[in-house]
């Protein structure tokens, strides 16, 4: 019997919507509930879709459950400045790890990106970076950080820029090699097989995960 219970924050975003699909598809999991603004597509017997609003989240909002996996994240174009940015990347996903914590989960599963430091040049990285020691800073038994290049996937929101580098992957991905392996772009699917991997084997301590690992822990 699956005794293993997930909490989902991000579930109707590229590489959510990909975790989602996996962890009610995983045997080791019973209980997987959404924490969302809008519903996700899929509904299922084991999914408990909890519609929240986020600019007032609160401990109620937030189940008692075993695992977190958190892939909540923005643009600084459609969040609309770098405060507003920042509120969602940082300071969402902190407070959803904060409540989960509180009600007792164990295990965080973090999707940040690669680069990301406290003190990065770039304010995305940074914003990435101060999340990450945030998180790590609740106190998980195990806190599996994920940090991805560029996320391969069908996207309904209109990115150009992202779009662009997606087209030329396959012509950069094989230049990039020895300290620029780690920026190769990875499916969003395989992130999320990893990140269910990666936290449901999760040993105690804190664990980063760039490429290499990503690959490895998602082959088929
Ligand atoms: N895309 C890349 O190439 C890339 C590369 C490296 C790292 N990352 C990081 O990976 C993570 C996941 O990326 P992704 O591309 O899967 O993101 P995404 O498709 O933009 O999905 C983001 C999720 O966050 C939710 N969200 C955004 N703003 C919110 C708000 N104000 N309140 C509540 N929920 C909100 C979205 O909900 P709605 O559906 O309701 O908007 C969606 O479920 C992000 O942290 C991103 O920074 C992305």
């Amino acid at each position: 019997m699956s005794t293993r219970t997930a909490l989902l924050a991000g579930a109707t975003g590229l590489v959510g919507s990909h975790l989602l699909t996996r962890l009610l598809a995983d045997p080791r999991y019973g209980r997987v509930t959404a924490l969302v603004r809008r519903p996700p597509a899929v509904t299922h017997p084991d999914l408990d879709v909890r519609v929240t609003d986020f600019a007032d989240l609160g401990a109620d909002d937030v189940p008692a459950v075993d695992d977190v996996y958190c892939a909540l994240g923005t643009t600084r174009k459609a969040a609309g400045s770098r405060e507003a940015f920042r509120a969602v990347d940082q300071h969402l996903t902190v407070a959803v790890a904060r409540h989960a914590r509180r009600a007792g989960a164990r295990r965080i599963a973090l999707c940040s990106a690669i680069g990301a430091r406290p003190g990065a040049r770039a304010f995305y990285l940074r914003v990435k970076g101060d999340t990450e020691r945030e998180v790590i800073g609740l106190g998980y038994d195990s806190t599996e950080v994920f940090r991805p290049s560029l996320l391969l996937g069908d996207r309904s929101e209109h990115r150009p820029a992202e779009r662009a580098s997606t087209a030329a992957a396959p012509l950069f991905t094989p230049l990039l090699v020895g300290p620029l392996r780690p920026c190769r772009p990875v499916s969003a699917d395989r992130l999320a097989a990893a990140m269910i991997t990666g936290l449901t084997a999760a040993a105690p301590g804190r664990h980063l995960h760039t490429y290499d690992d990503i690959m490895a822990l998602s082959a088929p």
